[in-house]
């Protein structure tokens, strides 16, 4: 599961045959968004795996025992607008999350991310926070996404996409190097627009049907 410094790859057989869909150009809107859903949800579960859990008392219908709960509030951070196609798949498993929220898009032209919104919850350092970002093409959005989330004060974290490319996982640890990228596939590169090959096409288009 894990590949190289930093990086871990959730090949669960589960998850590659919902990727395939995904990837699959017939997929329309409404299929992918489902995919994405559900995808997002198996993720998280191994993206929380090694997440600190305090003691919790808790009367059960036959005595009182000793439950654990996570120790930390979590805070998801999807990366405007694909990221929000796996916020509600990762609400499925910690509904009591919080969500901040970060515009970010590339310049077609230049590639150069452009950030165009930001709101965060107030104790967001305080909490675990989860990037989401179905896409790590060139890394530009990603770096410039942990950069806001490092100045709001947040050290743990961890960012969440699905398909990445050799050269955005080496970019965005290029500048953060402490901050762990899961995803379901390393794909092969990117082409000369900066998409990811196989990989899915715009993935935000593909959501939103745009
Ligand atoms: C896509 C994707 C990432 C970014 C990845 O967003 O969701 O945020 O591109 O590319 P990068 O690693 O080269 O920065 P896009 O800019 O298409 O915006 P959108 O989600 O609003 O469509
Ligand atoms: N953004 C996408 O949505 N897809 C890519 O392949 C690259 C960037």
């Amino acid at each position: 599961m894990s590949h190289g410094q930093n990086v871990i790859v959730i090949d669960h057989p589960v998850v590659q045959t919902k990727l395939t869909e995904l990837r699959d150009k017939t997929t329309d809107h409404r299929e992918f968004r489902a995919l994405l859903d559900e995808i997002a949800s198996l993720m998280v579960y191994e993206v929380t795996r090694d997440w600190p859990t305090k003691p919790q008392p808790v009367q059960t219908p036959l005595e009182q025992t000793t439950g654990r709960v996570l120790a930390r509030k979590v805070t998801l951070v999807p990366i405007l607008r694909a990221g929000l196609g796996m916020a509600d798949g990762v609400l499925k498993l910690i509904p009591e999350a919080r969500i901040g929220h970060l515009g970010v898009y590339r310049n077609e032209k230049t590639l150069e991310p452009v950030s165009y919104y930001q709101k965060l919850p107030p104790d967001i350092a305080q909490s675990e926070v989860l990037l989401i970002d179905p896409m790590l093409a060139t890394g530009g959005s990603g770096a410039a996404a942990i950069s806001v989330l490092k100045k709001a004060g947040v050290v743990g974290m961890k960012f969440v996409c699905l398909v990445a490319s050799p050269e955005g996982i080496a970019a965005v640890h290029k500048i953060h190097p402490e901050v762990p990228i899961y995803c379901a596939s390393i794909d092969r590169g990117l082409n000369e627009k900066g998409y990811i090959l196989p990989g899915l096409g715009d993935a935000g288009d593909r959501i939103f049907g745009t």
